[in-house]
């Protein structure tokens, strides 16, 4: 980051210094990237070394993307990698920290084990957020002692590219934790929207209906692939078609929010369409198994 845009931890007007990231997939090492890079000390846990080694490599490479394009100069690179310190269990990666996030898969069973082990060995003082995408903050919040410093903060992918922070306030989270995680989201240089506690938040609730809607008309066979997603890139300015967007996300992602909105909704206009529920139990995931509604 050039001049003025450099922030450094003692410029950061003591909001924190500490940060930890739990999970190290694509939405964890974007985190750890956009903090590390802003001058916070970043504890990365992962409990498999494969995935902090990969995570460290995409991190690099990202910041690779961002030399070339004149964002990021090879010292800056330097530092944010220098920042980042990669452990494989919760207890010893949080336990100076002053803000947990935590960006594991969307499982709430495995999302609530990890708050429950954050939140008995983080100092007291510690926020713990979820990059949830959908999961209920209040029943993340139950499964810690201080429901008041449990709150969302839903970030887009790519994190290093996207504006939007979506900010969740669960039903005790404290006003000063909020105005905390809006101050932060705005010394990243994104953008912060505050949101209520409800089944796919805002973003994920207009997002997926719209998705679920793209593969209907592929099922019905109303126009193949590419032209759906020619229409809405070429009719709507959208930078990616829905079902390129899909496969990005991932389909089993894509499914699972549905799902949760149905759920949490009791609404049946939130069913994932059969033809995306029967593409996961193929294993076509998307860009990360290699095939989707395209193939990579
Ligand atoms: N790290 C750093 N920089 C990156 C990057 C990454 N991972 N990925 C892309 N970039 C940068 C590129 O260097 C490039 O920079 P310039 O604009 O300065 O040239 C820029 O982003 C655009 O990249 P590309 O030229 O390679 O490709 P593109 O123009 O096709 O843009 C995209 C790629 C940014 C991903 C764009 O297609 C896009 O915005 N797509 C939609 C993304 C989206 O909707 N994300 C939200 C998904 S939903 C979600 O995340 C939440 C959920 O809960 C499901």
């Amino acid at each position: 980051m050039h001049g003025k845009e450099e922030i450094t931890n003692q410029e950061n007007n003591g909001l924190m210094k500490n940060i930890t990231v739990i999970g190290a997939g694509t939405m964890g090492n974007g985190i750890a990237h956009v903090m590390a890079q802003k001058g916070f000390k970043v504890n990365l846990i992962d409990a498999q070394t494969t995935a902090l080694d990969k995570a460290l490599a995409t991190i690099a490479k990202n910041l690779d993307r961002q030399i070339a394009k004149g964002f990021c100069t090879e010292a800056e690179k330097m530092n944010t990698i220098q920042n980042i310190h990669c452990f494989n269990e919760i207890n010893l990666g949080v336990k100076e920290a002053d803000l947990v996030i935590e960006a594991a898969t969307e499982n709430s069973a495995i999302k609530k084990i990890i708050f429950t082990a954050a939140d008995q060995y983080a100092p007291a003082a510690c926020i713990l957020a979820s990059n949830t995408s959908s999961i209920s903050i209040a029943e993340l919040a139950a499964a810690t002692q201080r429901p008041g410093k449990v709150i969302g903060m839903h970030f887009m992918n790519p994190v290093p590219v996207m504006k939007l922070v979506e900010i969740i306030n669960g039903i005790a989270t404290d006003t000063e934790v909020t105005e905390t995680i809006v101050a932060l989201t705005k010394v990243l240089d994104k953008i912060p929207c505050v949101v209520k506690d409800s089944p796919g938040f805002i973003a994920n609730r207009i997002l997926m209906p719209m998705i679920n809607e793209a593969i209907y008309a592929l099922s019905e066979g109303v126009s193949e692939a590419a032209t759906i997603d020619q229409i809405m890139k070429l009719g709507m300015a959208h930078p990616m078609g829905p079902l390129q967007l899909a496969d990005y996300i991932g389909l089993d992602v894509c499914k699972n929010i549905l799902s949760i909105m149905q759920e949490g909704f009791n609404d049946v206009k939130y069913a994932p369409c059969p033809l995306l529920v029967t593409m996961v139990e193929a294993g076509k995931l998307g860009i990360k198994t290699g095939e989707g509604f395209y193939k990579y």
